[in-house]
C-alpha cells in the first residue's frame, strides 16, 4: 500500500468524516472514499441505492459500485448499508458477486441495516413510466426505482430488509403492494399489470444471497462510537441533487447532504468531526434540471472529452461546464463542510483559459446567493473570473510543490473565495494521483 495512506490524514480517534459531493454529483467521491478508507474503521453509504455509480482505479482494475460502499478495497474496513438507503436486492447480489470475483472476503465485513428500504421491481417499473408520463418536464432519472421506492417509504407501505427474513410475510406484503401499483399502472399509465408470484420467484435467490448479511447497523455504529472507532460516511450523488436543497423538482429523492447522514445511519449529529466536500475542478451535471455554468460549445466538449465525462451508471454524456463557485458555496455553508477535494484537476491541463464563476446576474443584478426557486437558477447568468491555463500535465503529481504556479494560483482563489482549505487534490484517477496536503 501506497506510504501517503498512511499519513495521520486521518485521524484514528474519533474519526467520524461525512464525505459530501459538493455540486451535481459525480464528484470522484468513490476514489475519495476509497483512500481515506484505508485508515477507517467502518465506511457507511447512508442514501440513495443503485442510482450512484461510484468508480475506483488500484493496480490493475477499475470497478464502479453502485450500492456496497467504496472501502471495500483499501485496508480491513467494515461496510455498511445504512438504513437511509433503498437496496435493491437483485442489483446487490449482482455487486457482491463481482466484489468477491476480486478476491474480496465480504463476511464479517459487510453488512446492511435491517431497516434499509427495499427497491422493488414495481418501483423501477414506476420509475420508468412516470417519466414517459412527464415527457418534456421529465427529470431525467436513472431508472433505477430511486422515488418510487421512498414515496413507498414515506407512505408507509415500504418493505425492509428485515422482510427478507420471513419469506411469507415478504410474499403477502408485495402482493398487497401490486394490487394498488397495478391499477395505477392499467388505468393511468395504461401498461400491462406485473405478476406477484413472477416476482417473488425473481427475488428469492437473491433472497438467500443477501438475508446473512442483514442486522442492526444502528447499534453496530453506536458501539463504533462508544469505541472511538472511526467512521467514515459515504454520500451519493451531491448536495444541488438534495431533495431539500437542491434544485427541486431536478433533484434525487434523498438527502446527500450532512443531516441526511445522521438519519441514514443513526449516527448523532454532534458525533460528526469532519465535514468535507468533494467538488471536480468544473462542474458537470446529468439530467435535467438548471445548470448556471453550463457549456454548450466546443469548451464544454473539450471539458467532456478530457474528463470522460459518461455517466457510470447509465453511460449517459455529462453536461460539463466551468467551476460555479456561487454552487460551491452554498453546498459548504449546508453542509458545514470544514475540509475540501479537489479532483480532475488534470482535465483543465491543456486549456488556454479556465473560468471560474464568481457572481450571479439575476435580473440585472449582482448576487452570490444561490437562489431556491428553480426558475431563478435556470435565469440567472454567470459572471467570470478569467485564469490563464497552465498548459502542461499534471497528470501524475502527488506533491503540491510540484504543481505549476497557474494551477496553484487556480486553486488558492478557489480557497480564499470560499475560505475552506483543499486537503486533497486528486490529478488522475489512480490512488497515486493524488496530493494529500
Ligand atoms: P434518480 O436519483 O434516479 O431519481 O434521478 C434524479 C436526478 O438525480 C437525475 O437528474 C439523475 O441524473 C440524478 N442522479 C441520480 N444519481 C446520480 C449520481 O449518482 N450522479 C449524478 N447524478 C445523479
Amino acid at each position: 500500500m501506497e506510504v501517503y495512506l498512511h499519513l495521520l490524514f486521518f485521524e484514528k480517534n474519533m474519526a467520524v468524516r461525512i464525505v459530501i459531493g459538493a455540486q451535481w454529483g459525480d464528484e470522484g467521491k468513490g476514489k475519495v472514499v476509497d483512500i481515506l478508507s484505508a485508515e477507517a474503521d467502518y465506511v457507511v453509504r447512508y442514501q440513495g441505492g443503485a442510482n450512484a455509480g461510484h468508480t475506483l482505479k488500484f493496480d490493475d482494475t477499475t470497478i464502479v459500485l453502485h450500492l456496497i460502499p467504496s472501502g471495500m478495497f483499501n485496508g480491513n474496513s467494515k461496510c455498511i448499508i445504512g438504513n437511509g438507503v433503498v437496496v435493491d436486492p437483485i442489483a446487490l447480489v449482482e455487486e457482491l458477486k463481482e466484489v468477491e470475483s476480486l478476491g474480496v472476503d465480504l463476511k464479517e465485513r459487510f453488512f446492511i441495516s435491517s431497516s434499509a428500504h427495499l427497491i422493488l421491481p414495481y418501483h423501477k417499473v414506476l420509475d420508468k413510466v412516470k417519466e414517459k408520463n412527464r415527457g418534456s418536464d421529465a427529470i431525467g432519472t436513472t431508472g433505477r426505482g430511486i422515488g418510487p421506492a421512498y414515496v413507498s417509504k414515506v407512505s408507509r407501505i415500504g418493505i425492509r430488509m428485515l422482510d427478507l427474513l420471513d419469506m411469507a410475510s415478504l410474499e403477502e406484503k408485495v402482493k398487497k403492494n401490486l394490487k394498488d401499483i397495478n391499477v395505477a399502472l392499467k388505468n393511468v399509465y395504461g401498461e400491462e399489470p406485473l405478476d406477484g408470484d413472477e416476482m417473488i420467484a425473481q427475488l428469492k435467490p437473491a433472497v438467500e444471497i443477501v438475508k446473512p448479511y442483514i442486522t442492526n447497523t444502528t447499534e453496530v455504529l453506536h458501539d463504533a462510537l462508544e469505541n472511538g472507532e472511526s467512521i467514515l460516511l459515504e454520500g451519493a450523488q451531491g448536495s444541488l441533487l438534495d431533495v431539500d436543497h437542491g434544485t427541486y423538482p431536478y433533484v434525487t429523492s434523498s438527502s446527500p447532504t450532512a443531516g441526511g447522514a445522521c438519519s441514514g445511519s443513526g449516527i448523532p449529529p454532534l458525533a460528526i468531526t469532519h465535514s468535507m466536500g468533494i467538488t471536480k475542478a468544473y462542474c458537470t451535471r446529468v439530467g435535467n434540471g438548471p445548470f448556471p455554468t453550463e457549456l454548450e460549445d466546443a469548451a464544454g466538449e473539450k471539458l467532456r472529452k478530457n474528463g470522460q465525462e459518461f455517466g457510470a451508471t447509465t453511460g449517459r454524456p455529462r453536461r460539463c461546464g466551468w467551476l460555479d463557485l456561487v454552487a460551491l458555496k452554498y453546498a459548504i455553508r449546508l453542509n458545514g463542510m470544514n475540509e475540501l477535494t479537489l479532483t480532475k484537476l488534470d482535465v483543465l491541463d491543456d486549456f488556454e483559459t479556465i473560468k471560474v464563476c464568481t457572481h450571479y446576474k439575476l435580473d440585472g443584478e449582482k448576487t452570490t446567493v444561490f437562489p431556491l426557486d428553480t426558475e431563478h437558477v435556470e435565469r440567472v447568468k454567470p459572471v467570470y473570473k478569467s485564469f490563464e491555463g497552465w498548459n502542461t500535465s499534471t497528470r501524475n503529481i502527488s506533491n503540491f510543490d510540484d504543481l505549476p504556479a497557474k494551477a496553484k494560483e487556480y486553486i488558492s482563489f478557489i480557497e480564499s473565495y470560499t475560505g475552506v482549505k483543499f486537503t486533497i487534490v486528486s490529478t488522475g484517477p489512480k490512488r497515486s494521483e493524488t496530493i494529500i496536503l
